[in-house]
């Protein structure tokens, strides 16, 4: 049984996220989406609704989890048997961080290794910061994110817009 983490702040899910998942979960036997706690962001949904919207999104992976923890993930990759963390690589700006981090994670648990897999060039230029801010001007989403974070991004913005 090869099972992988998939580790991100997920604020929310976007197409390109699951375009990632789809890979992996064709690659793995298992792929456990984990909303891993980011101390540098603030994050606009609770880990309850980023759940809930992953868990929505990704139902028709039959292979695929999703979870959360607050610590570090090669911790958790070890909690869950996970042989590896997968990350996506959009364009080469990730790459520094990425390699930084696969680094870091590799010294503290050399048995985990960090697989990075490229999304689909449509998603390159997508992250969950840009969807907040076009949903929050009013732009349409639909073409980069399931339908339950159009609701879910519709909902917060009519309601920050009418306060009961
Ligand atoms: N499609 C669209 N957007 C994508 C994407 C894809 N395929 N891949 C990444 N992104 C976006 C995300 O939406 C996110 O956008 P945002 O910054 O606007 O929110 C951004 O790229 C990168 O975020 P993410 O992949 O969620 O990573 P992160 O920088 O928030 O870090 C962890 C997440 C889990 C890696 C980090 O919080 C962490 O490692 N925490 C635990 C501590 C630890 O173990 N550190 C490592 C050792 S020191």
């Amino acid at each position: 049984m090869k099972r992988v983490i998939y580790p991100g702040t997920f604020d929310p899910v976007t197409n390109g996220h699951i375009d990632i998942v789809r890979r992996a979960s064709e690659l793995f036997d298992e792929v456990v989406v984990t909303i891993a706690k980011n101390p540098g962001k603030t994050c606009m949904f609770s880990i309850n609704e980023r759940i809930e919207m992953l868990e929505e999104s990704l139902k028709e992976f039959p292979n695929v989890l999703v979870d959360s923890f607050d610590g570090l993930v090669v911790d958790h990759a070890k909690q869950v048997g996970a042989i590896g963390i997968v990350r996506g690589l959009r364009a080469v700006s990730d790459f520094e961080y990425e390699f930084q981090m696969a680094l870091m994670n590799r010294k503290l648990a050399g048995e985990i290794s960090t697989i990075l897999l490229m999304p689909h060039a449509r998603y390159t230029y997508l992250n969950s910061t840009i969807i907040r801010n076009l949903a929050a001007f009013g732009g349409d989403v639909a073409e980069f994110v399931p339908l339950i974070v159009q609701n879910k991004l519709k909902e917060r913005f009519i309601s920050k817009k009418n306060p009961s």
